[in-house]
């Protein structure tokens, strides 16, 4: 794409970029974007070849780091997160995993949010320590708990917002503020929130990572992740580590992550106006004991959503009376609500992260973070409000 029409494309707002952003036509003038599933590229001659691998012609060398159709919606995903780069991996958790080690070293230090995703915590509490890096984990909502935290040898802060699965909201700013004295860079998943709701590199943080396999899909269709930064940090650490160690994504997912972003805005809007209807409807049940949502008032960190989040969210979390065989029987009785661990998706679904997602965790770390037996976490989907309502009415009505 030339200068001109990129910067004519980055000025369209987030609807029209969903659906043309990084369009690259190919001679044939397709209307759908096209696959280009080929491992590599063939050149016009050996001194052709040469140019392409020494940088002195741009192009396609290899799809383990360059593809067009990757391309295409590593270029979508840019313009719509406001980012310098964006590159595609095969899932989120490579996405987590390559921003962390492409910049870290043995000796290095993290500051990491306990609330996170059970592999992103093993990532950052199992494996990076194996390596000679630190971690040390705090209560992502305390300010002080981060500043504590920082050794001379910090590089890096990770935190998720909302969180996974207890919809915690951690201030953005005030993070980026304490890593940023500290000479380190703030991660941030961007998961619950996707890129619609929440602008973490707007609020100050220096890289932001997605598991594409959630809201971007939206359809259970392929799994998928991005990692977006500025234009320094792709060239000095990224860009190197993900072609060096290839953890890849398919073009065929990207082009289907690719087609799951031009319906992403009117998905997410419409899943976060029914969440909200139902969160209302859960807030009167005498059969849970705790609603967390994020579009509510009464959401603990309701005062930074306010400023750091321009939605609610598709996701509750609500704690129903009776403990893991109160939230088992819950889960067990919806008739439209599948039980399921992925979330963003068109179908709503269920999960019971104590025995699921967060299996791993010891039952005094679930406790820390408020993923009690009863706790279920529902991801609201594209269905009719009232048939959702009536599959929760009648689930919590077979608990006495
Ligand atoms: C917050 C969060 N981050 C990262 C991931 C990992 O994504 P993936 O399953 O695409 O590897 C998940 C998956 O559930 C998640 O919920």
């Amino acid at each position: 794409m030339t200068k001109k029409a990129k910067s004519k494309e980055r000025r369209l707002r987030p609807a029209t970029q969903l659906v043309h952003g990084g369009t690259i036509r190919s001679e044939f003038g397709e209307t759908s974007e096209a696959i280009f599933l080929t491992q590599g590229f063939v050149y016009e001659s050996a001194e052709a070849a040469a140019r392409r691998f020494s940088g002195e012609e741009p192009g396609y060398i290899y799809s383990r780091f360059s593809n067009p159709t990757i391309a295409m919606f590593e270029e979508r995903m840019r313009l719509l997160e406001g980012a310098e780069a964006a590159r595609a991996t095969a899932t989120g958790m490579a996405a987590v995993t390559a921003a962390l080690l492409c910049q870290l070293r043995a000796g290095d230090h993290v500051v990491a949010a306990k609330a996170l995703f059970g592999s992103c915590r093993y990532v950052v509490e199992d494996l990076l320590p194996r390596y000679g890096i630190g971690s040390t984990l705090v209560d992502g909502t305390d300010l002080n708990q981060w500043r504590k935290a920082v050794t001379p040898a910090t590089k890096a802060f990770f935190l998720e917002s909302p969180t996974n699965p207890t919809l915690e909201v951690i201030d953005i700013e005030a993070v980026a503020e304490i890593a940023h004295k500290a000479k380190a860079r703030l991660i941030v998943d961007n998961v619950f929130a996707t890129p619609l709701l929440q602008k973490p590199l707007t609020l100050g943080a220096d890289v932001v990572v997605y598991s594409a396999t959630k809201h971007i899909d939206g359809q259970g269709r392929c799994l998928g992740g991005v990692v977006l930064s500025d234009q320094k940090f792709l060239t000095d650490h990224l860009h190197n580590f993900l072609r060096q160690t290839g953890p890849s994504i398919s073009p065929f997912n990207a082009w289907v992550l690719l087609k799951g972003l031009e319906t992403l805005g009117v998905r997410v809007e419409r899943q976060v106006k029914t969440a909200a209807k139902l969160a209302d409807h859960l807030a009167g049940s005498k059969k849970i004991s705790r609603l967390i949502y994020p579009g509510r008032a009464d959401h603990p960190q309701a005062d930074v959503i306010k400023r750091q989040m321009s939605g609610g969210s598709n996701l509750i979390a609500f704690e129903v009376k009776g403990g893991r065989a109160g939230a088992f029987k819950v889960a067990n009785a919806f008739k439209i609500i599948r039980i399921s661990n992925n979330l963003g998706d068109a179908k709503s679904l269920v999960t019971h992260p104590s025995t699921t997602t967060h299996q791993r965790l010891t039952e005094e770390a679930r406790r820390e973070q408020g993923i009690t037996q009863g706790l279920l976490r529902l991801s609201v989907g594209l269905e009719d409000v009232d048939d959702l309502t009536e599959d929760l009415d009648r689930a919590l009505a077979t608990l006495r």
